[in-house]
């Protein structure tokens, strides 16, 4: 069973998606590890509650304790095959990229690559999405390389926002379709449905 990490920053509600998928029998996946930048986000008490274990991690340290090398021998330790980024706001260090090769997903709050890189996350994503008056916007799952945003998509949902009288709607809107689709392409990529073709990517059905 594949076994995967997933790095949060803040409310956690795609990590419950993940979680409420693999109770309802939809998704056959282990959760190892939840790990965070901040030790008191409301998703490490999703993890808490789900008895699975947190790691904390700083790129300020180099090693011990809340080091990413602390963390890449606790996440090779547990045999980790893939890492979901969900609603983590720090920049991966290279190091674990390389160790962790088209292994890392992350999801983004837009049709990526319109609305993306360095300063684009969270509500500073939905904001300017409705000051250029786009009409359609939805998730976008990647892979993440060593640029923010950059790697190559893996799925995409479109989501009308035309009505949209906040961006307060559209993260709604698109947040909806975030806890559907994050756990549609786990559940791809454990069934080694998620495939490179042609320099393009491609989910078997
Ligand atoms: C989501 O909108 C995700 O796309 C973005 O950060 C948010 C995290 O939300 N990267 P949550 O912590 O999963 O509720």
């Amino acid at each position: 069973m594949l076994k995967i990490a997933v790095f949060v920053s803040g409310r956690g509600s795609n990590l419950k998606a993940i979680l409420n998928a693999v109770s309802a029998g939809e998704l056959q996946i282990e959760i190892s590890a939840v790990v965070s930048d901040k030790s008191d986000c409301p998703a490490f008490d999703i993890a808490k509650e789900n008895q699975i274990d947190t790691f904390v991690v700083s790129s300020k340290i180099s090693e011990g304790e809340g080091s990413y090398s602390k963390l890449i021998f606790e996440l090779e330790t547990r045999s980790v095959g893939l890492i979901v980024l969900a609603g983590f706001l720090k920049k991966i260090p290279d190091e674990l990229i390389d160790i962790f090769e088209n292994k890392i997903i992350n999801i983004h709050p837009a049709l990526l690559p319109a609305f993306g890189g360095k300063g684009m996350y969270g509500m500073n994503v939905h904001r300017a999405v409705f000051d250029k008056s786009v009409q359609v916007s939805g998730p976008t799952v990647h892979f993440v390389d060593k640029i923010y945003d950059n790697g190559r998509i893996i799925a995409q949902r479109a989501v009308d926002i035309s009505d949209a009288q906040t961006p307060e709607d559209i993260a709604a809107a698109v947040l909806k379709e975030e806890h559907k689709i994050l756990p549609f392409v786990i559940k791809k990529i454990s069934e080694e449905k998620v495939q490179l073709k042609n320099n393009r990517i491609y989910i078997i059905r």
